[in-house]
């Protein structure tokens, strides 16, 4: 254990990282086994065709555990159908025209490059050997996530049915409003962790180091469906001095007056079923612009994510980190909504028993929370083998969302964890939590 220690951790194993690898193809297959003409379609400018993610999973597995990301080493693919596959160098609205993989083809490739992994794994026994193989499953899960949002924006009629059935919620004080809210009083944190306490944690979430906070207030649970209706009646997405200047401009020009996939007669369609708009469930499918007009509306603000994580992490009777909100045990679907099973956010008050050491709940799981920060390195980062996973889009206009989604698989999120989008982004699993300054 580091100064910063996380207690908790066991030690890792082989057969434990490829239950994990396998676990994700198990996702992976779940939103891929459907009809071709699905798998082909481009379903929306923003998303690849599913075929698309589902060979650059393979690509991406080839790339880091057969060839230790060499590039210029042969893979089991012809180099000029590998570059296919290169996210910088086709963006999603054109990958559809590329003579791409079909799904067959995608499938027996992904099986040959699993089963040359399988057979690799045996070699590696300890966390630095066995880095790249949870960096590769936390990749696909990532593209689990993204074949979700796509399959969310497709039309028709649906192709995925829910798995899983969540717990109910609790009356609890709304997410918008400071009497439901929580302190969290000024002092010292870790904010990051290293990597001999969070092996698995990406290059952007290190190094741990001190950081200090003013005391703020973070609601105990994330802004509800029925608040974000309170906000509409009140005409929020018509009075431009709740919005930046910045959020004004956009709010106009793409014509935005309720949450991506909401209807103006208060249904909204999901999965390809059209359904009442529960209340209670935490808001998803607004954009960073939308969030912060929301925020100011409320009279409070986005936290920032220096603020999320120590909400999260922070255990000030004993001055060190937590490994999770709850505490230093792995996750069961009692204690957060991962997984994507349900295929929705649970309702608020869910998961009391997986509050933080602040009393903040749902944290983990349910929405992405946007927060007011720019996606920058930490002081003293390093890239890590993937070299361009974080460092390209540092500097950018992208702001920083946490806590994962309900879509986001059990094993591949962290309370370290940094997600990025650009602040127009809607399509993803995401909503808000409110801070508010402490005077
Ligand atoms: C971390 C979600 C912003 O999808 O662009 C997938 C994850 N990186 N393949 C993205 C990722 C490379 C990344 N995000
Ligand atoms: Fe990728």
């Amino acid at each position: 254990m580091s100064d910063h220690g996380i207690p908790g951790r066991s030690a890792p194993d082989g057969s434990s990282v490829l239950a994990g690898l396998e676990a994700a193809r198990r996702r992976t297959e779940w939103l891929t086994e459907i009809d071709e003409p699905e798998l082909t379609a481009q379903h929306s400018p923003l998303m690849s065709p599913l075929v698309w993610d589902l060979a650059h999973i393979g690509q991406q597995e080839d790339l880091w555990l057969l060839r230790g990301g060499d590039a210029g080493a042969q893979g089991l693919l012809p180099a000029q159908i590998e570059k296919l596959y290169d996210a910088f160098e086709h963006p999603r609205a054109s990958r559809v025209a590329l003579p791409l993989l079909t799904p067959g083809e995608a499938r027996a490739y992904l099986a040959d490059v699993r089963g040359r992994v399988t057979d690799a794994i045996e070699h590696a026994t300890d966390d630095d050997a066995l880095f790249p193989y949870v960096m590769v499953e936390q990749h696909e899960q990532q593209h689990v996530e993204t074949m979700f949002a796509t399959h969310q924006l497709r039309s028709g009629a649906a192709v995925l049915d829910p798995r899983e059935v969540l717990p109910a919620g609790r009356p609890v004080v709304s997410g918008a409003r400071r009497e439901g809210s929580v302190l969290v009083p000024g002092g010292p944190f870790v904010l990051g962790v290293d990597a001999v306490d969070e092996p698995w944690s990406l290059d952007n979430e290190r190094p741990a180091h001190a950081a200090y906070l003013p005391a703020f207030r973070i609601g105990r649970v994330p802004v509800s469906n029925a608040d974000w209706r309170r906000f509409i009646a009140a005409g929020g997405y018509d009075a431009l001095h709740w919005w930046s200047a910045e959020g004004w401009a956009h709010r106009l020009e793409a014509g935005l007056e309720r949450p991506l996939f909401w209807s103006a007669d208060g249904s909204r369609r999901r999965f390809g079923v059209v359904e009442d708009i529960p209340p209670d469930e935490p808001v998803q499918h607004i954009g960073y612009h939308e969030a912060q007009a929301f925020a100011a509306w409320a009279g409070g603000r986005l936290p920032t994510e220096q603020e999320w994580e120590k909400a999260c992490a922070w255990d000030p009777a004993r001055g060190h980190r937590r490994r999770w909100p709850w505490g230093d045990s792995a996750w069961t679907p009692a204690l957060a909504n991962l997984g994507g099973g349900a295929l929705r956010p649970a309702p608020v008050g869910a998961y009391p028993a997986g509050a933080s050491a602040y009393g903040v709940e749902q944290l983990i799981g349910d929405v992405w929370e946007w927060t007011s920060s720019r996606f920058e390195p930490w002081p003293g980062f390093t890239r890590m083998l993937y070299s361009d996973c974080s460092a390209p889009f540092f500097g950018g206009d992208f702001r920083v969302l946490r806590g994962g989604s309900w879509a986001v698989g059990g094993a591949s999120i962290r309370p370290s964890f940094r997600n990025w989008d650009l602040p127009v982004r809607r399509q993803i699993f995401s909503g808000l939590r409110l801070a508010w300054d402490v005077v």
